[in-house]
């Protein structure tokens, strides 16, 4: 069993060091790629405050595919350039988008999301995934955010 209590008002950048510590707890030993996204997606969710949607989806061909998450049930293939987690995956770089009705051809999966950021996940040769993060509150994310996601990233990399 794991047990993490990040204390409500920490910091972001101290905070998303915790995550990262956790998710190397949690994923110590473990080489199965989809137990692994499970528990950071999980983790994701209980680190970070005022989510509706915390996942990744994994890079196959030349689309995404839906992997593990925590919220509801989401958009199974989103091709390259598509929405704001193809966006990310054709470019290669991380979506901070405050309003997401304000992003052309954004993808609405679950209604209530208003914010959103996606994070690609990058190997040796080149992408493996993106981990996308949806907020109800408009302009929740912020360059400490994608930072702290950018480490969570950088660490999954070693595990897909
Ligand atoms: N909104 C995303 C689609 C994925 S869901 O938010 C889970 C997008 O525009 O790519």
């Amino acid at each position: 069993m794991f047990e993490f209590a990040p204390e409500p008002g920490t910091p972001k950048p101290l905070l998303y060091a915790a995550l990262a510590r956790a998710a190397q707890d949690v994923t110590a030993g473990e080489s199965d790629a989809v137990a692994n996204m499970a528990n950071i997606a999980a983790l994701i969710w209980q680190f970070v405050p005022s989510l509706n949607w915390a996942g990744f989806y994994r890079a196959m061909d030349d689309e995404l595919v839906l992997g593990p998450f925590v919220g509801k049930p989401a958009c199974v293939r989103i091709p390259f350039g598509q929405g704001v987690c193809g966006t990310a995956a054709a470019s290669g770089s991380i979506q901070l988008v405050p309003d997401v009705h304000a992003f052309p051809g954004h993808i609405a999966c679950d209604a209530d999301s208003r914010s959103e950021l996606v994070v690609p996940v990058m190997g040796p040769a080149g992408l493996l995934a993106v981990i996308d993060l949806d907020s109800p509150e408009t302009g929740r994310f912020d360059e400490e955010d994608a930072a702290g996601m950018e480490l969570v990233a950088r660490f999954a990399a070693g595990l897909l």
